[in-house]
């Protein structure tokens, strides 16, 4: 039976044996030293290998038969073992040559070519015509819970996206924190595209997490359970805190083959998510959006958009009725001034400019002057469920001034009633003679530099984005 198959069965067995080797070769097997197995590399492709049938059936969770039949297909059919033992017969001991397509850290690339080999020589063995096994070749599978985009149209971004991954290439962590702060600038929606964009790459699958919930470790088993079959031993201990973080563990470890990227998205308290992080391995990516700064973590600086690409955004909202920005240019780019080409606003604007096809954008503008935060614009609508923002301009923002303290607020009220312009610190120290300044530069860099609600601009020179001085101006109306 077994010794002529080549199907699916026979072949996920060689797979797997070929890729505990290769795992034991990288080191990424716990414990390893309980495996008697002695690796002799003659170039980064090509290993002698000396052990016995048992040891590779630990190791590789097949039975000795199964381990056999693998080894004979490994030199039989897909010719990369050359046995080199003297009585090859019913032997236990093996004695073999390896040779593999790649360096032997490619471990990914080499199970790659290990599959298109497989199938190539089974075609040609059974005369399968090529298209016809084409033409039945599954899908890939993607193991993922990426939520919906809203977008329209994702616009710019260009190098944020390529500085991302490359980022990778150097980190295990990466946190896309805003320049000038506040919610609505797009963190999310630049993690999305990215993990949309990077299916093939995390082939072991991405898994969204939200940290707002606080949950992230009863988020990872379950999606462990649905989307990886994985099925965590649920009497681990006794104390549920701990039997979670076992089990998530447990997930860690059992992971489908290849890299993984898990997406934080919201987080506030690094402290609370990090046990539930995978440890530092090559293979595990976490991608955090944040509104706050964490020091020790790679950081992926957002900005609002360029006053072009603010232009794009509503354009793309306003497909329907063509012609209408064109025809107000000059007030559309104000618009845009006013609302600090903050994505979320761009996109609430244009997405109740085209609800009213009468709106002209000069009268959208004065409307927003004359009600700022509370134009009905900003927030977001019923009929909008579809965007990717959780809600309007001041409920993005009422996020990071639920996290100040009275005296916080208290000083970016302050600043919001300069000038829209960069400020000098002196001037602000000038306003407050009673206060100690050694109290206002901690509030100013501990909470509003730290929440990004404030921007440095320079030596002593610091600026609230044009949308947050609203905010502030809005809120000073409501505090003692
Ligand atoms: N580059 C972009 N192109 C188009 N829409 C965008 C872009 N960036 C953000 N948006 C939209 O703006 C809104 C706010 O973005 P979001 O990612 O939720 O902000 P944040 O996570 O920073 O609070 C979302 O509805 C999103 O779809
Ligand atoms: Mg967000």
């Amino acid at each position: 039976m077994a010794r002529d198959s080549y199907g699916d069965i026979v072949k996920a067995r060689v797979r797997q044996l070929l890729e505990r080797l290769l795992a034991y070769a990288n080191d990424e097997i716990e414990n390893s030293k309980r495996f008697k197995i002695a690796l002799n590399w003659e170039t980064s492709k090509q290993v002698i290998v000396r052990t016995q049938l048992r040891v590779l059936a630990e190791l590789s969770d097949l039975d000795k038969e199964e381990v056999r039949e693998a080894l004979n297909k490994l030199k039989g059919f897909l010719s990369i073992l050359e046995d080199l033992r003297e009585h090859e017969r019913g032997s236990e001991n093996w004695h073999f040559k390896l040779t593999l397509w790649c360096d032997k850290g490619d471990k990914e690339e080499n199970l790659k070519k290990f599959d298109e080999e497989w199938q190539r020589r089974r075609e040609k063995l059974s005369g399968v015509q090529r298209a016809e096994a084409r033409k039945a070749k599954p899908k890939p599978t993607f193991y993922e819970n990426i939520p919906l985009s809203g977008v329209v149209e994702f616009v710019g971004r260009e190098v944020e996206l390529q500085n991302l991954h490359q980022m990778f290439q150097k980190n295990n962590q990466v946190a896309i924190a805003a320049i000038a702060g506040m919610g609505g600038l797009g963190k999310t929606e630049l993690a999305l595209q990215y993990a949309k964009a990077h299916r093939e790459t995390y082939k072991g699958g991405i898994c969204w997490l939200l940290a707002k919930t606080g949950d992230v470790g009863i988020q990872i088993v379950q999606f462990a359970r649905t989307q990886l079959d994985l099925n965590p031993p649920e009497n681990l201990t006794e104390d549920s805190n701990q039997k979670l973080l076992a089990q998530v563990q447990y997930c860690f470890r059992h992971w489908r083959e290849g890299d993984v990227l898990l997406v934080v998205d919201d987080v506030s308290d690094y402290e609370q998510v990090k046990p539930y992080l995978p440890s530092p391995s090559s293979r595990f990516k976490v991608l955090i959006t944040t509104r706050h700064y964490f020091g020790g973590i790679a950081q992926l600086s957002l900005d609002v958009l360029q006053p072009e690409r603010a232009l794009e955004l509503l354009k793309s909202l306003l497909k329907e009725t063509p012609g209408r920005i064109e025809k107000e240019l000059a007030v559309t780019n104000q618009l845009c001034e006013w609302l600090g080409y903050l994505p979320l606003g761009l996109e609430l604007m244009g997405r109740y400019l085209a609800r009213k096809r009468d709106l002209s954008v000069t009268e959208m503008l004065r409307r927003l002057k004359e009600k700022r935060l509370d134009e009905c614009s900003l927030s977001k609508s019923k009929s909008e469920g579809n965007m990717t923002a959780q809600g309007g301009v001041l409920a993005a923002f009422e996020l990071s001034w639920q996290e100040l303290e009275n005296d916080d607020k208290q000083l970016g009220c302050l600043l919001s009633l300069f000038a829209a312009a960069p400020i000098s610190w002196k001037l602000v120290e000038q306003c407050l003679p009673e206060e100690d300044k050694e109290e206002i530069e901690e509030i100013r860099d501990d909470k509003l530099l730290n929440l990004y609600l404030l921007q440095r601009k320079g030596e002593g020179i610091y600026q609230l984005h044009q949308l947050l001085r609203e905010f502030f101006q809005y809120k000073l109306t409501g505090l003692d």
